[in-house]
């Protein structure tokens, strides 16, 4: 027999009660999220009759999640991260700026402090045997096509096996995380190794959420960015690979059609000498668009917790811009 509940007063009294709304202290804005979350929970709880047994394990899930600090694994496993793209694009329209390269998620792998450098940067440590030597290269144009000279190009990927450095402490310290400005013609290029896609740690707390429901925990071989320059919407972005048997199949949802890819391999010798490479190589051409803003908090990424990145950076940042 399935008992209903939460339509009750009793139900409706203690939710109140519980989210605080009848307290003096508090934030009025925590008090209304929380009183919907906990509804909507409650009212599902009521709905799906869930047991104490669901429930509890549940907790329990949670705990392993936190306690592996899988919540930003899981976060755009579950959608979250596109969600939020998909409306920041929505509000986007909604103001007229429809211009540049899309957005895609950031994911939780950037670290703050790489190495800076002007137009070119090698950013593979050389360690990486399996890695196919990638020649990554673009402009950064604004909307009608005029080259942006230094614009910051921060670029982070992982290594022939799928890890990053920094989470990853086999690698060396910022191995395949640079920032590159842009040249006069807007410009920049790295010389790096092809990343690998990677997979949700096998029977992972985030693993085991995703078997659930029937799915994989895969991401296409990708590239992450974050570009800015003075004038200019900050973009936060990442290129699939093309061939990837995940491109169009990632677990993050953080593929768009316009951010795919082609590697192309070159074995020429006179491209390969140009280039001052020992040999064969692959080429990755990404072009970036930046839409114009006049509104500083648009030039800068939005805040969230990163690794190294402390609050003098933050201050830095955001200042003389209104918090966002
Ligand atoms: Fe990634």
């Amino acid at each position: 027999m399935t008992v209903k509940i939460y339509d009750t007063p009793e139900v409706q009294d203690f939710l109140k009660t519980v989210a605080g709304l009848d307290q003096a202290g508090g934030t009025e804005r925590a008090k209304q999220i929380m009183h919907r979350l906990l509804s909507d929970l409650f009212k599902l709880i009521d709905d799906f009759d869930v047991t104490q047994e669901e429930y509890w394990s549940t907790v329990s899930l949670l705990n392993a999640l936190g306690g592996q600090t899988q919540f930003g694994l899981l976060s755009p496993g579950l959608g979250f991260d596109h969600y939020l793209d998909m409306r920041q694009d929505a509000i986007d329209a909604e103001a007229k700026r429809n211009g540049g390269t899309p957005r895609t998620i950031e994911g939780p792998l950037y670290v703050a402090g790489a190495p800076e450098a002007e137009g070119f940067a090698r950013m593979d440590d050389g360690q990486d045997r399996d890695g196919e030597t990638m020649w990554l290269t673009g402009q950064v144009r604004d909307v009608n096509g005029n080259p942006v000279a230094g614009a910051k190009v921060e670029i982070w990927h992982a290594n022939s096996k799928g890890g990053y450095s920094f989470f990853d402490k086999t690698q060396s310290e910022y191995n395949l995380r640079r920032t590159i400005h842009t040249d006069s013609e807007g410009r920049y290029t790295a010389r790096s190794i092809i990343p690998s896609g990677y997979g949700v740690p096998e029977g992972a707390p985030t693993d085991q959420v995703l078997k659930a429901l029937g799915r994989h925990g895969e991401r296409p071989a990708h590239i992450h960015y974050f570009i800015s320059a003075p004038g200019h919407c900050h973009l936060t972005t990442q290129i699939n690979l093309a061939g990837d048997p995940y491109t169009f199949d990632d677990f993050a949802f953080a593929t768009r059609e316009e951010l795919v890819i082609a590697a192309t391999r070159i074995e020429d010798p006179a491209e390969i000498a140009k280039r001052e490479l020992e040999g064969p190589f692959s080429e990755v051409v990404f072009d970036i668009e930046l839409d114009k803003t006049e509104a500083p908090e648009l030039q800068v990424r939005h805040k969230r917790p990163r690794a190294k990145e402390d609050a003098q950076d933050q201050a830095s940042q955001l200042a003389g811009t209104a918090e966002v």
